[in-house]
């Protein structure tokens, strides 16, 4: 896919002010960066454009402030966590915009990186206002976006820039996109999904599309009670969304309409409590007693799962399949997780993952590494993967 878009190959740097799109929303915990994955994501970008001459600015937004500056949505803490993981100085400039960050920028040598403070702090930045985005482009001379994880939102510094200043993808957006294409715009079949989380209606979307393009469907997590409630099972105090029974049906039908095998449970991790270690039993989906909740695939779905995926080329996951956070309700996803590793690191499957909790599991199961790739997005992921236009992906799109 990255013949369609605009890379650093396709992109002059030397001796330019190259405006860098990052996703520093990164994890803070008393101060200190506490997942630094995102950093180390763009490092490489970080690298070839300074090692190329150009001079690297930063832009990039830090939680969700209400459109001015605010002491604790400030991304002063996140330029040393950058220099630390760069190995190298990142200066910091506590505007992204006017004078301030035009001299800090004019200040810079090439190969210097600096970083221009949360792009969040202008009301501009989220209305993808056409002032501010001329704001930020008269910056710079090239624009490089490196933020897929930021792709969905069609903000100033995301789309408006891309449309003012030559484009291209970063080295991270460039895997990401690659990744993409390999796991569902031209993947090698069969192709299967697994689809977990708690809820039916924050992935309608998703599966309705997965349904058109995949061979199998695995849908687990609370959501699969929904599933089982509108086949006429009995999910006891189960989470589930009774109203959508409905929805779930027609998706159920769509399903067979395309030839897509769709996997639910047969069995269940059932337990009286949601809790760490509560007493649990492993029951048929037919024996859910009133008073228990279903909370992880049971061993006979865990095996069809894991059957189905030494069948299938290609996987994409998003969403645990079971409780994943609170053990022994880890079970199947640990398992899926390891199986699905083990076949990607023999060649027999190519695994596409994404999404904050299923990233989590990965990582609970020590097995993130060894799939193909691993997106550290998690709306954006979950938009691509129900089929929506990303407007900073498609800002980037070769003409
Ligand atoms: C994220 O953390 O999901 C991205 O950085 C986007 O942030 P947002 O959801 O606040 O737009
Ligand atoms: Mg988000």
């Amino acid at each position: 896919m990255s013949e369609t878009f605009r890379t650093l190959d396709d992109a002059q740097v030397s001796g330019k002010r190259v405006l860098l799109r990052v996703d520093l929303n990164v994890p803070m915990e008393n101060g200190k960066v506490s997942d630094a994955t995102r950093i180390e994501r763009v490092l490489p970008t970080i690298r070839e454009i300074a090692d190329k001459g150009g001079k690297v600015v930063l832009l990039a937004h830090f939680g969700r402030p209400k459109g001015g500056p605010d002491a604790a949505n400030s991304l002063r803490p996140v330029a040393a966590a950058v220099s630390d993981l760069l190995g190298r100085p990142v200066a910091f400039c506590p505007d992204c915009i006017g004078g301030v960050a035009a001299s800090a920028i004019a200040a810079m040598k090439d190969g210097d990186v600096l970083l221009l403070e949360n792009t969040r702090f202008h009301k501009g930045e989220e209305k993808n206002d056409p002032a501010f985005a001329s704001e930020l482009a008269k910056l710079g001379d090239v624009y490089v976006n490196d933020a897929f994880s930021a792709a969905h939102r069609a903000h100033a510094s995301t789309e408006g820039v891309a449309r003012l200043l030559p484009a291209c993808a970063g080295r991270a957006m460039q895997a990401e996109l690659d990744a993409l294409t390999l796991a569902l715009g031209a993947p090698a079949r069969p192709v299967a999904a697994i689809v977990g989380g708690a809820k039916v209606s924050t992935k309608l979307d998703l599966l309705g599309n997965l349904v058109a393009k995949v061979d199998v469907l695995v849908v687990g997590g609370g959501m699969a009670n929904t599933f089982l409630f509108a086949q006429g099972k009995a999910v006891g105090r189960s989470l589930c969304e009774k109203d959508l029974a409905a929805a779930a049906r027609s998706i159920l039908a769509a399903a067979k309409s395309a030839n897509c095998r769709i996997l639910l449970p047969v069995d269940a991790t059932v337990a009286k409590e949601f809790k760490a270690h509560a007493a649990w039993r492993s029951v048929d989906v037919d024996n859910v007693g009133e008073d228990e909740m279903i909370l992880d695939l049971g061993p006979r779905s865990t095996a069809a799962v894991e059957e189905a995926l030494g069948g299938v080329e290609t996987l994409v996951w998003n969403g645990p399949v079971g409780a994943f956070e609170l053990p022994p309700f880890d079970a199947a996803t640990m398992a899926i997780a390891r199986t699905a590793a083990k076949l990607t690191h023999e060649g027999r499957l190519k695994s596409v993952a994404g999404g904050g909790d299923t990233v989590a599991a990965l990582n609970a199961a020590g097995v993130a590494d060894d799939f193909t790739y691993v997106s550290t997005a998690g709306g954006a992921f979950l938009e691509w993967m129900e089929g929506k236009v990303l407007p900073g992906v498609e800002a980037l799109r070769a003409k």
